[in-house]
């Protein structure tokens, strides 16, 4: 059984860095106003930035971002909305704007301190806050990724834990927050059908992909000193893993669940440079903020292999780009062949898939070979199909559950402090020992090399 430990307060107001940037236009105000609307935001929202805006523009920009993602929003809600927003405005490095926030919160008993920031700011940042006595009662959540390398990470960890404890501070995946991700957890152990396949014996690889068939969309300057691995590899992808691999949990908590994914980070060595491939789409050097020479890779794939008893041996290959032929994130399964091959001439290399469709409209698929009809006895690939939407109903907005999981203290949808590090000692070895970068074309699947990284090529359904 975990140890007990007090329950944290309900927030009772969330504070947002940057409330002027990206993250928080294209996900924290939708999801702020998909809580309004189902009732689960119940305290002020106070915006941090550094832009000069009076309140009136920062409603504005709040309410542009929440028409984008709902074109035709609840008028009563957005008037609501108005109400609890405001917006404190001063230089991060300015001791004043943390003098200024500490004053608005000063009746405030449990704030949630959402750092929406480059994560170079993390520390400074952090200190600030801590100097005017906030991190005493304050719950931080802090975007990924969580430093640049295994180092930088404890650094960061080093300054996070002098001024608040670990309960009180939430690391975000955001992909832990999404539905689709969540759902392995219950296909793998609320159906007892897949526990006795879900091993070497059965199962030949796994592969992972996480596709975008878009570029770097005007974040070139903070793209470039991060790259695919720092940005998607090191954290959703292997997050991802660690749910397809880990052993079944004895309980839901956040503690137990921990254990499990870290065992499983504890599984794979660290990757060498020819486990993996690099690239870099042409055109990426000429995106506004882009060093002119930069060797940042906008695509990255990698084999590593759990070294447990359940997974001896089989691959699970991992790939992850931009400006690729489509936006797509899946999990295939591919199971071994039959032992004994039958129907041989039409059934070589086709073994049973489970594919897990976890992007927009996710789902699963399987593959089964069927009998083609006619007199032969010979076979064809079937799939079946679910889309969960369709049978089940709209899925939550991930970055709406994760506010809602910070605000009432929940730990359970955020990455602790000893996963984090187990993931970067993983990828350590090919981020400070690059390894050779090729190019590939907008509209492809990355370089041509990195066809040939499964033994039966990257698997479609
Ligand atoms: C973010 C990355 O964490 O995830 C982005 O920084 C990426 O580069 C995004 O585009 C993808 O998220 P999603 O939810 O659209 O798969």
């Amino acid at each position: 059984m975990s140890a007990r430990k007090i329950p944290l307060l309900e927030a009772d107001v969330l504070v947002l860095f940057g409330a002027t940037g990206d993250l928080a236009k294209k996900k924290l105000f939708p999801a702020l106003y998909s809580m309004s609307m189902n009732d689960s935001l119940q305290c002020p929202v106070v915006g941090v930035a550094s832009t000069k805006w009076n309140h009136e523009e920062f409603a504005a920009h709040a309410f542009d971002a929440i028409k984008a993602a709902f074109p035709d929003p609840d008028a009563k809600m957005l008037a609501k909305l108005d109400d609890e927003l405001s917006l404190v405005v001063g230089n991060y490095e300015d001791p004043k704007l943390y003098e200024d926030l500490a004053e608005v919160l000063k009746d405030k008993q449990s704030p949630v301190i959402y750092l929406a920031i480059p994560p170079a700011f993390f520390g400074n940042v952090t200190q600030g806050l801590a100097k005017v006595g906030l991190t005493e009662r304050s719950r931080l959540v802090v975007e990924k990724p969580f430093g640049r390398d295994l180092h930088s990470a404890i650094a960061l960890q080093e300054v996070l834990e002098e001024v608040l404890p670990e309960e009180r501070i939430f690391r975000i995946d955001h992909y832990l927050g999404k539905e689709s991700v969540e759902d392995i957890l219950i296909f793998r152990f609320a159906n007892s059908i897949w526990e006795p396949l879900w091993n070497h014996r059965y199962i030949n690889s796994v592969q992972i992909t996480m596709a975008e068939d878009f570029g770097v969309e005007g974040r070139g300057a903070f793209y470039d000193g991060v790259g695919a691995i720092r940005d998607v590899l090191q954290n959703h992808l292997l997050q991802v893993l660690a749910l397809i691999a880990m052993e079944p949990p004895s309980d839901l908590s956040s503690s137990t669940m921990e254990d499990e994914k870290l065992k499983v980070f504890r599984a794979i060595a660290a990757l060498k440079p020819e486990n993996v491939i690099r690239g870099q789409y042409v055109g990426y050097l000429d995106e506004a903020g882009v060093a002119p020479r930069s060797t940042t890779e906008t695509y990255a794939a990698a084999t590593m292999y759990v070294d447990n008893w359940r997974w001896s041996g089989v691959p699970f290959y991992l790939r992850t780009g931009k400006n690729l032929a489509e936006t797509t994130l899946e999990v295939v399964i591919e199971f071994k062949q039959p032992p004994r091959l039958l129907f041989a001439e039409s059934q070589e290399g086709s073994a049973n898939l489970l594919r897990f469709r976890l992007g927009k409209n996710d789902g699963v698929d399987i593959e089964l070979q069927a009998k083609s009809p006619g007199d032969s006895l010979t076979t064809e690939s079937v799939k079946l199909t679910v889309n969960f939407s369709a049978a089940l109903g709209d899925r939550q907005e991930a970055y709406e559950r994760l506010l809602r999981a910070a605000m009432a203290g929940d730990h359970k949808r955020f990455t602790a402090i000893d996963s984090v590090l187990e993931t970067w000692r993983i990828v350590e070895g090919i981020i400070n020992n690059e390894p050779h970068l090729s190019p590939y074309f907008k509209g492809t699947w990355g370089p041509e090399r990195a066809d040939e990284l499964p033994e039966r090529g990257w698997l479609e359904l």
